[in-house]
């Protein structure tokens, strides 16, 4: 049976992603940041996971306004980095976990979940810029598979925080049964604090991103129970992401160890955090 190695959490700004493509990475504003993601990497080089399934949001690249999937799941045997306006990026193409995607769909829906499941569709930084900052930038091809899971955070109706845990338990219960034996590390994406638009565009909330650092591995119930507008007010209306990281959280035991946790203000016009999670 494939196996949960490890949860991930972090942000997934698109300027990282820039950052990383123009070589600004050891500039004095940007090397903090990074270093942070160092113990991350080394985590990754010494539990060496097959498979990433990563939980994100489209940011209007593979989806737009005229089709809001609540959730989706990818089953395709590659995916394509979205070019999100500076050119296609110099990283390769992610392979897909194809028969745990299938695997995982059909669990969701047998637990009636009901996501849309794409065959054909390119991944945007949500993607791209955990996968870097995780495992680096491969020459040729990513050290693991992938299975993506896009929840939209984008058009309200956004889902609630206790749908994204409930997804989460599904997926532990998929990867459990899934007859391989793939270490397989979860990672959820997204936030911290940050509102790209509207009257609070530039909000962010420094002591609500430690909380969250704080108290999602030991007291996540307070982060599952609240509601959305909760998080929206909280964290801004992009800070909602976060709900992303409690499918990671659910699918982890309720007990689990806190390996890393970093902690970054301003990545761009966000709050950045990463936390390294393992069963205990
Ligand atoms: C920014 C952050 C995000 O999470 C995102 O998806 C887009 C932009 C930002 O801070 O610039
Ligand atoms: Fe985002």
């Amino acid at each position: 049976m494939a196996e949960i190695i490890g949860g991930i959490g972090t942000s997934h700004v698109p300027s990282i992603g820039v950052a990383l493509d123009k070589g600004l990475d050891q500039t004095p504003v940007w090397k903090p940041f990074f270093d942070g993601y160092d113990y991350t990497k080394e985590w990754i080089a010494e539990h060496k996971p097959d498979v990433a399934v990563v939980v994100f949001n489209d940011h209007g690249n593979a989806m737009f306004l005229d089709r809001v999937p609540t959730f989706t799941v990818g089953v395709a045997d590659r995916y394509k980095p979205a070019d999100e306006g500076w050119g296609p990026r110099d990283i390769p193409d992610f392979i897909g976990a194809e028969d745990m995607s299938w695997h995982f769909a059909d669990k969701l829906v047998e637990n009636h979940f009901d996501p849309m499941i794409a065959r054909e569709i390119t991944v945007d930084h949500g993607l791209q810029v955990p996968m870097e900052l995780c495992f680096g930038r491969p020459k040729d091809c990513w050290p693991v598979t992938i299975l993506p899971i896009w929840v939209n955070t984008v058009q309200y109706p956004i889902p609630t925080p206790q749908r994204c845990w409930d997804m989460g338990k599904i997926l532990r219960d998929a990867i459990e049964s899934f007859p391989g034996d793939e270490r397989v590390v979860i990672l959820g994406t997204g936030g911290l604090s940050h509102q790209l638009q509207g009257a609070r565009a530039g909000f962010l909330n420094e002591a609500a991103d430690r909380d969250w650092l704080s108290t999602i591995a030991r007291d996540p119930d307070k982060w599952r129970s609240m509601r959305r507008e909760d998080y929206v007010e909280k964290f801004g209306s992009e800070g909602a992401e976060l709900i992303m990281w409690l499918v990671m959280r659910g699918a982890m035991n309720s007990d689990v160890t806190v390996k890393h946790t970093h902690y970054h203000l301003p990545a761009s016009m966000t709050g950045a955090g990463c936390i390294v999670l393992e069963n205990t």
